[in-house]
């Protein structure tokens, strides 16, 4: 088989799970993680946002409580981490380096990332 069939074949199959999932009527989860369009189970979404936040934390500290000038993102309200993340991303923020990291998230990881460290204590 030619690679353009099996690309064609890769994505009628796509297609056919995707119309298939609508028919259904299948409501989209409230949470979704890294790889789009992936419905991933409960438990791989929680060791995702912990994997990503802990991209942070060599400047933030471990599990986001700072101990330098670089402010804590534990028990930071979570809407106001999700505002700060697109203002940077949007370069509506003044940032060294916080642009370049909320580049690197979707929306979604904001709200992963925001809701676990307003949860810690
Ligand atoms: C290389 C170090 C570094 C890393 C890694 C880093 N940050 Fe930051 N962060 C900073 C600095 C420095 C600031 C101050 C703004 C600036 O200069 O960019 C900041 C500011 C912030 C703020 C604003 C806090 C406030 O109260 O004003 C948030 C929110 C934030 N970072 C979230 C994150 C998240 C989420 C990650 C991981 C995806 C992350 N940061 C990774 C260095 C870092």
């Amino acid at each position: 088989m030619k690679l353009k069939d099996t690309l064609a074949l890769a994505a009628t199959a796509m297609l056919m799970c995707y119309s298939s999932v609508g028919l259904a009527g299948k409501a989209k989860p409230a949470k979704v993680c890294l790889i789009a369009g992936w419905e991933n189970p409960a438990s791989v979404c929680v060791a995702h946002t912990k994997i990503i936040a802990a991209t942070c934390f060599n400047c933030h500290g471990s599990n986001g409580k700072s101990s330098t000038a670089i402010p804590s993102l534990a028990g930071q309200d979570k809407e106001y981490f999700v505002t700060v993340m697109k203002e940077f991303r949007d370069n509506k923020r003044d940032a060294t380096v916080m642009r370049k990291y909320a580049l690197g998230y979707t929306d979604d990881e904001y709200e992963a990332m925001g809701e676990f460290f307003a949860k810690v204590k």
